[in-house]
C-alpha cells in the first residue's frame, strides 16, 4: 500500500511539474502540484491580496494550480466572457449542488432558459415597483443614522449597510423584510448566511473538497450553518408559493414563469436553488459597495463637498435626473474598480480547442480565473492605480488608459442580472446621506479594521468601520 501510494503521488508531481500541457507557465511550485496549497494560503479569507502579491511576482499569467491560471491582462474579461466567446463555467460553480441556481448552471441551456425568466423580474416594468420600497429602506436607514448621530454617537456602519441591503433584497425579492433597520439587530437567518459564506473563502480553490465536506461531515461548525442556511432559504420560497397573495416581487416571476418552463416544469429544485442566490448575490454586493464608498467619501472630504454640490438641487427621488449624475457615477465606478464586490470570483473553463489572451495561447479545459481586485490595480490601465480619484471617470479621463478591464458587473451571458437594483440602491442610499449629512471619519477607527479584516469569500465581506454624520443646516 505505502509503495502503492508513493508510486502514484511520485508520478502526479513529477508529471504535474515537468510534463503538463500548463509546465510553461510561471507560478509557485507548490500551486502547480496541489490546489491544497492554495487553500493553506488563503486559509484567512485573503485570496484577493495573496493573487495580487503573485501577480507581482510572475507576471500576467500565472498557474495557480495543476490545472488553473490566473490572467491579470486588461483583455481578459472580454475574452472570458465578451461577444463570441466560447469559454463555459468552470467546475468551481458546483459548490452549490445538489441545488441549481442562475448563476450555479453549468449548462448554457439551463442557464439561457432561467436566465431569461430572471430578466422578467428585473425588467424597467418590475423596477418600477421595487423603487418604492428602496426608497422606504434608504429613508428608513437615513431616520436611524440621523438618531444615532444627534445622541452624539458614531454609526457602525457595517452593520447598518448590511441590514439596509438585506431588507431590501428580502423584501424585493420574496415580500418579507428582514426587518433588521426597525429591530436594530441582525436577524438569526441573516448571521447565519453570511457565516457560511465565509466557508467560501477558503474553500473557493477546492470546490470538490467543500462537497466531500458536505457529505462526511453535515453536522461540523460553518457545514451545519450551510445546511440550516439552505433549509431556509428553500422555506422562504415554499411560504412564497404557497401565499395568495399578488405580490410583485422577484419571486413573482420566478414562480409564474415555472410552469412554462418545458423540461424544468416540476423542478422544484430551480426555485429553491434560485432562492439562494438572489439573496447572496443581491446583498453581499450592494453592502461592501456602500461600505466602501462611504469610507472613501468620509476620507475625501473636498470630493464630498463636489458631491453634495452635484446634489444640493437635485430632487434625488428623481430616479431619471438621479441616473445622470455625473460625479455620483464616478464615486460608485471608482469604488467598484479599488474594491469590488466580487474581487476575484468568475471562474471560466477555456474551451476544448483553448483560447489567445494578449497573443498567449492557453490550452483547453483549462480554469482560468482574472481577479476585479488585481484588474483594478493595473497600472498599465489606471493612472495612479492605488488611489481612489472619481475624476478619472469624468473631467481627468486621460487617467483610465485603458478600461476594457473594468467590468465590476461582469459582461456578456453571465454579467449580473441585477445591476439595475443595485445602482437604483446605491444611487439613492449616496445621495440621501450625503445631502443630509456630512460624514467624517470617526477619531477611533480610521478604517484599518475595514481592509484588516476584508475577507474575500465571492463576494467581498468588509471588516468593521464606524463613521460620523454630522446633520446638515
Ligand atoms: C454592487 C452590486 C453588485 C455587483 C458589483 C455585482 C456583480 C456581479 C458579478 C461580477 C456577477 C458575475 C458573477 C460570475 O461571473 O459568477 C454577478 C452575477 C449576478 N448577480 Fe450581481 N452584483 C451586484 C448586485 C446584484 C443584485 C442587487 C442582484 C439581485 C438582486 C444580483 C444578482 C446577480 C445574479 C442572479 C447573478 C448571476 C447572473 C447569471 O449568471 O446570469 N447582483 N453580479
Amino acid at each position: 500500500m505505502i509503495s502503492y501510494c508513493t508510486g502514484l503521488f511520485t508520478s502526479a508531481i513529477v508529471y504535474r511539474q515537468y510534463f503538463h500541457r500548463l509546465r510553461y507557465f510561471p507560478g509557485p511550485w507548490e500551486a502547480k502540484i496541489t490546489k491544497l496549497w492554495h487553500v493553506w494560503k488563503c486559509r484567512g479569507g485573503q485570496n484577493h491580496l495573496f493573487i495580487d502579491e503573485l501577480h507581482h511576482k510572475y507576471g500576467s499569467i500565472i498557474r495557480t494550480g495543476p490545472e488553473e491560471l490566473t490572467i491579470i491582462d486588461p483583455s481578459a474579461p472580454r475574452v472570458l466572457d465578451g461577444p463570441g466567446n466560447t469559454c463555459e463555467k468552470a467546475v468551481w460553480y458546483d459548490f452549490l449542488l445538489p441545488e441549481v441556481a442562475v448563476n450555479t448552471t453549468r449548462s448554457k441551456k439551463h442557464h439561457d432558459i432561467r436566465r431569461r425568466i430572471w430578466d422578467k423580474g428585473f425588467s424597467a416594468k418590475a423596477l418600477s415597483a421595487y423603487e418604492r420600497r428602496v426608497i422606504n429602506y434608504t429613508e428608513a436607514l437615513t431616520s436611524q443614522i440621523d438618531q444615532i448621530s444627534r445622541e452624539g454617537e458614531a454609526v457602525v456602519v457595517t452593520d447598518w449597510f448590511y441590514w439596509y441591503a438585506f431588507d431590501v433584497i428580502g423584501d424585493v425579492a420574496f415580500s418579507k423584510s428582514f426587518n433588521m433597520l426597525r429591530d436594530k439587530q441582525w436577524h438569526f437567518a441573516v448571521k447565519l448566511l453570511r457565516r457560511a459564506m465565509s466557508l467560501l473563502g477558503p474553500f473557493s480553490p477546492v470546490p470538490w473538497l467543500a462537497q466531500i465536506a458536505f457529505h462526511f461531515f453535515p453536522w461540523a461548525y460553518l457545514i451545519r450553518d450551510w445546511f440550516k442556511m439552505l433549509r431556509w432559504c428553500k422555506q422562504r420560497m415554499e411560504e412564497r408559493i404557497h401565499s395568495t397573495m399578488d405580490k410583485s416581487d422577484v419571486a413573482h416571476w420566478l414562480i409564474e414563469a415555472s410552469p412554462k418552463n418545458g423540461s424544468l416544469t416540476s423542478d422544484q429544485q430551480w426555485l429553491n436553488g434560485d432562492a439562494i442566490a438572489i439573496l447572496i448575490a443581491g446583498s453581499d454586493t450592494v453592502a461592501s459597495t456602500l461600505v466602501f464608498t462611504m469610507f472613501e467619501i468620509a476620507c475625501n472630504q473636498s470630493r464630498q463637498n463636489l458631491l453634495f454640490h452635484e446634489l444640493q438641487d437635485l430632487d434625488i427621488y428623481n430616479r431619471e435626473k438621479l441616473q445622470h449624475c455625473d460625479y455620483l457615477n464616478a464615486i460608485i465606478n471608482e469604488t467598484l474598480r479599488l474594491h469590488p464586490a466580487v474581487p476575484t470570483g468568475g471562474y471560466r473553463q477555456s474551451p476544448p480547442g483553448g483560447l489567445i489572451v494578449n497573443g498567449t495561447y492557453i490550452p483547453g479545459n483549462v480554469t482560468i480565473v482574472s481577479p476585479r481586485y488585481s484588474l483594478g490595480r493595473l497600472g498599465s490601465c489606471y493612472e495612479q492605480p492605488r488611489s481612489w480619484i472619481p475624476e478619472r471617470w469624468t473631467t481627468k479621463k486621460e487617467m483610465v488608459k485603458d478600461a476594457t478591464a473594468f467590468s465590476p458587473f461582469s459582461i456578456g451571458r453571465y454579467s449580473c442580472v441585477g445591476k439595475s437594483l443595485a445602482m437604483m440602491e446605491l444611487r439613492f442610499v449616496i445621495s440621501m446621506l450625503v445631502k443630509r449629512f456630512r460624514i467624517d471619519i470617526s477619531d477611533m477607527d480610521k478604517g484599518d479594521r475595514l481592509f484588516f479584516d476584508l475577507r474575500d469569500q465571492f463576494t467581498a465581506a468588509p471588516g468593521g468601520l464606524e463613521l460620523r454624520f454630522h446633520p446638515r443646516t
